[in-house]
């Protein structure tokens, strides 16, 4: 049986729309918070209704739309934070009880076992976590599509490599939870991602690196 369960929270701020997840260990009612975006108050009712106490919060990169609350949740609750190494690094992110993690590290949330999965690409250090079978992936990969790796420490090249280490290394059953939806709801598994999201076709890194490089794209879902 599986030692945790995964709160989606969908999250605004003006026009930005951001998936945080919450995830509670059953055995010991530890919460740890995911990519804590906007809307505190929605992020502190699902702790209250879960009876819960915030020990951890894991980050998936240091874009400002999934640290946002960081700050804010260390002043109230202290918990620990885990970002990347690498994140870390490259973009001199610093805050109170930071953790920086490398390539299959493991992290604990009570009986629960966070496995640390580095996917490069979108940002210099982004990471992917995976639990059981849920893998929370960040900007690196959505259902739709995958990040975009044209701002600063991006690049598809190392992009490429990621998709190919989670297609063969994360298991087809395994849901897949990302930082944004472009219509799908979070939690298609990655079997559904094999078969629909266009950037896992690409076998050839150049065909990929262009298509994902490509000129005049209007936003993320301009395939043409
Ligand atoms: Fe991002």
């Amino acid at each position: 049986m599986d030692t945790h369960s995964v709160y989606p929270l969908k999250l605004r701020n003006r026009n930005s729309i951001n998936y945080t997840y919450v995830i509670v260990d059953h055995t010991t009612r530890q919460l740890a918070i995911i990519d804590p975006a906007w809307e505190l108050a929605k992020i502190e009712s699902t702790m209250h209704m879960l009876n819960g106490h915030l020990t951890t919060i894991l980050l998936t990169h240091s874009h400002n739309d999934h640290v946002n609350l960081v700050h804010r949740l260390l002043e109230k609750y202290n918990p620990q934070v885990y970002l990347s190494h690498k994140e870390i690094h490259y973009y001199n992110f610093a805050c109170e009880n930071l953790h920086p993690f490398e390539d299959n590290d493991v992290i604990m949330l009570g009986d629960t076992s966070v496995s640390c999965m580095l996917t490069p690409g979108h940002t210099y250090g982004s990471s992917c976590f995976l639990i059981s079978n849920d893998l929370f992936t960040g900007d690196t990969v959505f259902i739709e599509g995958c990040g975009l790796c044209d701002t600063v420490g991006g690049d598809p090249d190392k992009m490429f490599h990621s998709i190919q280490r989670i297609k063969s290394t994360i298991k087809p059953e395994v849901q897949i939870f990302p930082g944004h939806s472009y219509g799908k709801d979070p939690g298609y598994t990655l079997e559904y991602l094999l078969r629909h999201n266009i950037y896992f076709q690409f076998i050839n890194k150049e065909h990929f690196i262009n298509f994902r490089m490509r000129k005049g794209q209007k936003n993320l879902f301009n395939f043409c």
